[in-house]
This record gives structure tokens, C-alpha cells and sequence, in this order.
């Protein structure tokens, strides 16, 4: 087709376009005039993360409260955002077939909105009158009457044909190349693709559950609870959730809701519960939980913002008479850390501001259990942050990796000899996970430090955990979204030994 493009309509509709979005951030649209307050919302969702590299789920939430749309508008929008996120690949891959110079050379804002469009018609079961109309409306009135007449045009043709046709016509142009093929199929990023296949074979798995892996994280994730052992009951939150909700496969702790917006309930309020997956709150608890002879009354969190790990470690280390040391660099996340814990006992958390590679040096051999949850690529955890994966470059992994390293590094420093260290990631990428492990313990070695690899069978019982599918060949946990459903955590437990 044509793409009837007007250049001053273009730059019209843009500089309207960038107005929105700051207006958005302050005062709720007009309803009469954008007569869709739920496609408005999540067109400037969009917008702002494009604009700002803001966090969709940092913006949507506060925008919908802002503007009142509540109940099915507010499901109905996030669905639209967050689905369209974590779908725009493959989104950009199906318009490029349509649009004519490619959707390179569009507007921002009007691929946006096509790409809202396109999540309707293709992703969600909305008719298709519906999503071509009222998303032409929205573009009227966000950019402009030129760019509206080509997101008719556009939307109309990708109406013509289901999901699975437009799909294969866009692996067709993807070449032969598997993981290019799949990065258009599964909405992911080819680097992506690969590394997850080399993180599949090398944590022990088969590369045939790739397809799986990368489907899973185009799923909504389930909002799962914690419940901070000697606060609230695992059975009590249940009831406050009421109806639909469900306890955790994996860990105790954890209640799966049955939709999302708990922080009404009355625990979460508090601070005895609190968001959290069931990866994160396993990991954190096999720490907690992992057999150590000697004493057992000091833990350290070396990256602990924004504290819900250290929240978990707390209420374990509170009913053991255990204290925790936890560290993070940022002060914004300090502040976190400090109010994810304020429903602990006084003095069972104890927060500063601290650059963690600096700890070990001033508190060596100071702590029995420490948990490095490293800062990482979160490729483990692309369901939950819809836009990372387009934000992620391969160039993350080696700033990422030296911090990784020197984080282990220091806290094999400051662990005891017999003490424990954890070291997780949200992410299975092998760079961040074996490697670094590897490195990190000959590094220490050199150091005067051994470390051997604990495995992970009598934490795992501690917590009555079947090993089931969840350890490596290396002795780590590696958990996947698609076979238990949380994020791809990564633990390794280590144990210094001299
Ligand atoms: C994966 S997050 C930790 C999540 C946290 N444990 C939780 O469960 O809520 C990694 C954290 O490490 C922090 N960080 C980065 N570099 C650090 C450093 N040099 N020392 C301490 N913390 C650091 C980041 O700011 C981030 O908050």
C-alpha cells in the first residue's frame, strides 16, 4: 500500500503528540474529546516509555489512578500496554510487511499507535471494527488527521488476515536463520534467543523447550504474595485474598492471586506481606534455610534494594534470633529497603547505603549467610518488565559481569570460613550465572579464599522442596518461567572454606 504521509501534518501531529504526553503526567485527558480513556492511557504509557525510558509499570498504575479508569477499562488498558510491549517485535515485523517504506521511517507516535492497533486486532479479542475505529480516533486526537488516515489504512490491512498467517509471512522474511525466525515469532530480541538457548543446554535442559521458554515470557506473570514467616500465615493471607487464590507450588510463603491490585489487603499494608515472585522468595529462602555448622546469628544482604529479599531473610533471621546486615548502593533504594522491612521486629534489619564491593574489605569474615542478589540483565524476568528486553544490549554483559564478579568477590571476603553465600540473579544467561561462579571462586582462590559449590539438596529439604527438575548439573538452582512459572532465578550456594 501507499502511505499517505503529509510533512506538516507529521510535524503537527508530533509536536501534539509530545503535549500529550506531558500533559498525561499531569492532569487526566479529556474524556470527550478522546471518548476512550483505557486506549488513551495506554497510548501515552507507551509514549512516555518510549520518550523517557520510563518503566511502564512505574507509570501505568499512577496514570490510571490519576484519570480514574477503574474495574474492566483499567484491566483492559494494562493488557493493552503491557501485551503491546512485550509484543512489539513481533508487531513491527508484521507492519513492515504492510507498511510500504517500512516502520523505520514512521513517526514514533504513529507506530505506536499501530502497534496498539495491531495488539487489538492480533492479540486480544477485539473486534476488529472496535480496534480499527477507535484506534484511528485516538490517533486523531493525539497526532493528528494525517497520520489517523494512514493507521486506517494500515490497520485495516493487518485485519484482513489471523495471527498465525501474518506470523508465518514474517518468519518467511526473517530468512532461515532459527533464531531470527524465532525473535520475530516470539517477540524477543535474536541476541535474546540465543542466549536463552545456550542458558537452556547449559543449565542441563534440552534446547527443544526453547519455544516454550520464549512463550512463557509473552504470558502476563501471575501477582504472587509473600507471606513473611512470623507475620502472617500462608493460610490467613489466603483468606484475605479470598476466592481464586491459590499457595505456591514451590515455596511456603507464597500465595497466587487470582488478578492483580493487592495493595488494598490488609497484610501488604502493613508490610507482614508483600509482592513478590516465588522464584525470588525461594531463593532467598534456601539461603536462609541451606545446613551450617557453628554459629548462625549474622547475615548480610549485599544488594539488597529494593528489600524484598531482605524482607523474607528478616522475618526467617527474627525467628531465629538472627540479625541482618543489608547494603545497597543507590539511597532511593535504601529508602525501599528501609520501608519493605518496617513491619520487622525492631533491630532485626539493619540498613545503610554502602557500595557493596567495598564491604568485605571492612567487615571480613564477619557474617554466617550472605545473599549477593547481583545486579544482572533480568533477562529471567522479561514478563514482568515489558519493555527490558528491547532496552537490553549484548554490550550489558560485560560492564554487568565485572560488578557481578567483584560483588562475589567481596562477599566471599565477608563471609566467615563455614559460612554460606548465595549467589542469584534473575537471570539464566550463562555469562552471569556458571562464568561468573567460576571466575569468582579462581579468582578467590588466588586470594588465599576457597569456596566449593554447596549443592543444593539440603536446603531443598530444610524447606520439605523436591529437587524435582529445579538443580543443575553444577549444583545451582535454575528455575524457568516456563516450568514452574516464576521468573528464571538463578542460585548457586557456596560454602568458604578456608
Ligand atoms: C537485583 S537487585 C536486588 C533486588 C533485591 N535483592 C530484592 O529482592 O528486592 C540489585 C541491586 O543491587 C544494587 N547495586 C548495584 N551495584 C551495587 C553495589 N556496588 N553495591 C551494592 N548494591 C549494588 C542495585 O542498585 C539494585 O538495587
Amino acid at each position: 500500500m501507499t502511505e499517505r504521509r503529509d510533512d506538516r501534518g507529521r510535524q503537527r501531529g508530533a509536536a501534539r503528540s509530545d503535549g500529550r504526553v506531558r500533559r498525561s503526567a499531569q492532569a487526566p485527558a479529556s474524556r470527550a474529546r478522546s471518548g476512550d480513556p483505557a486506549r488513551g492511557a495506554a497510548f501515552d504509557v507507551l509514549r512516555e516509555v518510549a520518550a523517557s525510558d520510563a518503566y511502564a509499570n512505574l507509570v501505568l498504575p499512577p496514570l490510571l489512578t490519576r484519570r480514574r479508569i477503574v474495574g474492566r477499562d483499567a484491566a483492559f488498558a494494562t493488557e493493552l500496554t503491557y501485551g503491546t510491549l512485550r509484543l512489539r517485535g513481533r508487531y513491527d515485523a508484521i507492519l513492515d510487511l504492510v507498511v510500504d517504506r517500512g516502520t523505520a521511517n514512521l513517526d514514533p507516535a504513529v507506530l505506536d499507535a499501530l502497534r496498539l492497533g495491531t495488539h487489538q486486532l492480533l492479540g486480544m479479542r477485539v473486534p476488529a471494527h472496535a480496534a480499527v475505529s477507535q484506534t484511528v480516533a485516538l490517533t486523531r486526537d493525539r497526532v493528528g488527521a494525517g497520520p489517523a488516515q494512514l493507521v486506517n489504512a494500515v490497520l485495516r490491512r493487518v485485519a484482513e488476515h489471523p495471527v498465525d498467517d501474518w506470523l508465518n509471512r514474517a518468519q518467511d522474511a526473517a530468512g532461515d536463520d532459527v533464531n531470527a525466525r524465532l525473535a520475530v515469532r516470539w517477540s524477543h530480541p535474536a541476541w535474546v534467543v540465543r542466549a536463552l538457548r545456550e542458558a537452556l543446554v547449559g543449565h542441563g535442559r534440552s534446547a527443544d523447550e526453547l519455544e516454550d521458554l520464549l512463550a512463557a515470557d509473552d504470558e502476563a506473570p501471575r501477582v504472587t504474595l509473600v507471606a513473611r514467616p512470623g507475620m502472617v500465615d500462608a493460610d490467613e493471607l489466603m483468606e484475605q485474598v479470598g476466592a481464586g487464590a491459590s499457595r505456591g507450588a514451590l515455596a511456603q510463603t507464597a500465595v497466587v492471586l487470582p488478578g492483580g491490585a493487592p495493595a488494598q489487603l490488609p497484610a501488604v499494608q502493613t508490610g507482614q506481606a508483600g509482592v513478590q515472585d516465588e522464584g525470588s522468595q525461594l531463593v532467598a529462602l534456601l539461603l536462609a534455610h541451606a545446613p551450617l555448622d557453628g554459629p548462625d546469628a549474622r547475615w548480610l544482604d549485599l544488594c539488597a534494594g529494593p528489600g524484598g529479599k531482605t524482607a523474607l531473610l528478616g522475618a526467617v533471621a527474627a525467628g531465629r534470633g538472627a540479625q541482618v546486615r543489608a547494603t545497597e548502593v543507590q539511597q532511593h533504594r535504601t529508602d525501599l529497603v528501609v520501608q519493605a522491612v518496617r513491619a520487622l521486629p525492631e533491630g532485626t534489619v539493619d540498613v545503610g547505603t554502602a557500595d557493596g564491593r567495598q564491604v568485605g574489605e571492612h567487615s571480613p569474615e564477619a557474617y554466617d549467610r550472605v545473599l549477593v542478589d547481583a545486579p544482572c540483565t533480568g533477562l529471567g524476568a522479561l514478563r514482568r518488565r515489558p519493555e527490558s528486553r528491547w532496552r537490553r544490549l549484548p554490550t550489558d554483559l560485560a560492564p554487568l559481569g565485572a560488578l557481578q564478579r567483584d560483588l562475589v568477590a567481596s562477599a566471599f571476603r565477608a563471609v566467615r570460613v563455614g559460612g554460606i553465600v548465595g549467589y542469584v540473579t534473575c537471570s539464566p544467561h550463562l555469562a552471569e550465572t556458571l562464568s561468573v561462579v567460576l571466575d569468582a571462586t579462581r579468582a578467590a582462590a588466588r586470594a588465599g579464599i576457597t569456596v566449593e559449590v554447596v549443592h543444593p539438596s539440603g536446603a531443598l529439604a530444610a524447606l520439605g522442596v523436591d529437587p524435582g527438575d529445579l538443580v543443575t548439573p553444577a549444583g545451582a538452582i535454575q528455575l524457568w518461567p516456563h516450568l514452574h512459572g516464576t521468573d528464571a532465578m538463578s542460585l548457586t550456594l557456596l560454602r568458604r572454606t578456608a
